[in-house]
């Protein structure tokens, strides 16, 4: 498979072809996951709870996303690599363009931010200086504290029509992705049809273009509280490839995610 772009996703999204995702935090896993033809691998800001053992994203720091950045660009040579910008690194636009350069130099290919239509300005001027903008709707971690926990979002129609014209305004603004985490199933749906650009949900149910699931969930190497939405593809297989290569399929199949992980 030669280097993934958003191209290659856009076409997926057009024939109906669906794609699996996963995080990387260093170049050993990376290169696994590149190995098995993963097209996507984000560098999470999930790093702040299974790197470095937090009990939130909040505390992660543009350095640590930089760090982590450089060690899977290293393993990477074909999947497309996105980055977090990490809580209040793109409060204004100045201080997004100054943080997504740093994320752009250590080796992404894009940046991923948390929030809606507060946020299109930022995706304008980031597009503009060459940085390609992934969106993350519905459950958006950095904002747990004024979610007041981990939970569902978009469950009453109010939330739901509000989480449906964010993600019409960030492609309007130059949105390349989205991300839609833990939203009822037929609200991503919805959502999906609605948006030209590829949608990736992770509790959001199987009729996302793509699926994403944090590494350590995908490996069932979690401990204490795993999401409903997560699965362990390593106690199916075994092997840490072969789960890999399970996890792909069962996207692709559309059987992962089923539904005892999705949200109605
Ligand atoms: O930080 C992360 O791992 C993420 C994915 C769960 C989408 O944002
Ligand atoms: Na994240």
């Amino acid at each position: 498979m030669s280097k993934i772009g958003i191209n290659q996703l856009l076409k997926m999204k057009q024939e109906g072809i669906k794609f699996a995702s996963i995080t990387a935090y260093d170049a050993t896993f990376a290169k696994l996951f590149d190995d098995e033809g993963m097209p996507v691998i984000l560098i999470g800001d999930s790093l702040g709870m299974v790197m470095q053992g937090h009990s939130d994203t909040l505390p992660v720091t543009i350095d640590d996303m930089v760090y982590h950045t450089r060690c899977v660009r290293r393993g990477t040579s074909k999947a497309l690599v996105i980055a977090d910008l990490p809580f209040m690194t793109y409060a204004d636009t100045q201080s997004a363009c100054a943080n997504a350069a740093k994320l752009m130099a250590a080796g992404a290919s894009m940046v991923k931010i948390e929030g809606g239509d507060w946020l299109c300005d930022t995706v304008r001027h980031l597009n503009r200086n060459g940085v390609p903008v992934c969106a993350h709707l519905g459950l958006t971690p950095q904002s747990v504290h004024v979610f007041g926990g981990f939970r569902i979002q978009g469950r009453d129609e109010q939330q739901a029509e509000e989480i449906y014209h964010h993600a019409l305004a960030l492609q309007a603004a130059g949105a390349q992705l989205v991300v839609l985490e833990c939203v009822p199933a037929a609200l991503a749906e919805r959502i999906t049809k609605a948006l030209r650009i590829p949608v990736i949900g992770i509790g959001a149910g199987n009729a996302t273009d793509g699926q994403v699931l944090v590494m350590h969930d995908a490996f069932g190497v979690t401990s204490g509280y795993t999401p409903k939405f997560t699965k362990n593809f390593l106690a199916e297989t075994g092997d840490v490839r072969a789960a890999v290569r399970q996890y792909m399929a069962q996207v692709a199949d559309g059987s992962f995610p089923g539904p005892e992980q999705t949200f109605n």
